[in-house]
């Protein structure tokens, strides 16, 4: 992976971790509802993962339906196979956003959360999503916007030091303020817009920030002049602001959805 974030086991299962989060979960049921999903729909979850929505589609879309999910990680197909492995509707297979092994107009839906952020080819990965979609089909879009990241601490320039260097982690950590335009000229209608919050104001084993603390930590140390020493204080100084109750963490992220016009398409499907 090109942005120097290795999808490799111990990401897959700290991933899984993370992504089972209460604050995951609210996450996934809102793009699960916007989605509006019907039994027998066929649907593309593009950068699978470990496979949590995937296994959630395929309850819903049941056994006349399908559920194909492509990675460019062979963990996260690992994991995700694991997972969906009671689920046969369920298809998972490597390969990348960019080229996807499917037939023009193969999905009813299509679906990617926290990954077109890594992909450098972007306006070619969502003209692929289009190209997937049947005319009438829907395109549902979430991605974080790494500058509305509000993170507490006694040292505000160390803060700013480490985000910045996480912000090597992406090729786009402000993905979302032009993923509409991009929707449109990949060909697409965008009919839905939804911030969706992710607030920790404690600090505690269960949610989003705990985890995400840990992965940036890991990763920073050598970039942008933040070393591992600094990394080490900026965790501690965040484990003393919440032992001392002081702890506040909040991210946004942003879903699109959007429509592919054509023949038969039903614009006012799934509208909001
Ligand atoms: C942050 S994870 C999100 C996983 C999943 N969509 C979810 O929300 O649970 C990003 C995923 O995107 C995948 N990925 C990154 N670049 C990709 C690309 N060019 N093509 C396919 N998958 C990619 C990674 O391997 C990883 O599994």
């Amino acid at each position: 992976m090109s942005t120097g974030l290795d999808f490799d086991e111990a990401t897959a299962r700290s991933l899984e971790i993370m992504y089972r989060t209460p604050d995951v979960v609210g996450q996934r049921s809102r793009v699960l509802a916007a989605l509006a999903l019907c039994p027998g729909e066929r649907v593309l979850d593009v950068g699978v993962g470990p496979g949590l929505l995937a296994q959630d589609m395929a309850l819903t879309v049941g056994q006349q339906g399908r559920v194909a999910g492509i990675d460019a990680s062979e963990a996260m197909i690992a994991t995700a196979t694991r997972r969906c492995a009671e689920q046969e509707v369920c298809e998972l297979r490597v390969a990348d956003a960019t080229k996807l092994p499917f037939d023009d107009g193969a999905f009813d839906a299509v679906v990617s959360t926290q990954v077109y952020e890594y992909v450098a080819q972007i306006d070619l990965a969502l003209a692929e999503a289009a190209r997937v979609l049947r005319p009438g089909g829907r395109l549902f879009v979430l991605d974080t916007d790494w500058d509305t990241a509000i993170w507490h601490s006694s040292d505000r320039t160390r803060m700013q030091r480490v985000l910045s260097a996480w912000e090597e982690h992406l090729h786009d950590p402000w993905l979302p303020r032009t993923l509409g335009r991009r929707l449109e000229e990949a060909g697409l209608v965008v009919h839905y817009r939804e911030v969706i919050p992710i607030m920790n104001p404690a600090l505690h084993r269960n949610c989003y920030s705990f985890g995400i603390m840990a992965a940036i930590a890991a990763f920073v140390g050598g970039r942008r002049g933040v070393d591992a020493e600094e990394a080490s204080a900026w965790v501690s100084d965040l484990r003393e602001l919440g032992e001392r109750g002081e702890y506040f963490f909040s991210i946004n992220r942003y879903l699109f959805g959007a429509i592919k016009l054509g023949a038969s398409a039903d614009a006012s499907r799934g509208s909001a």
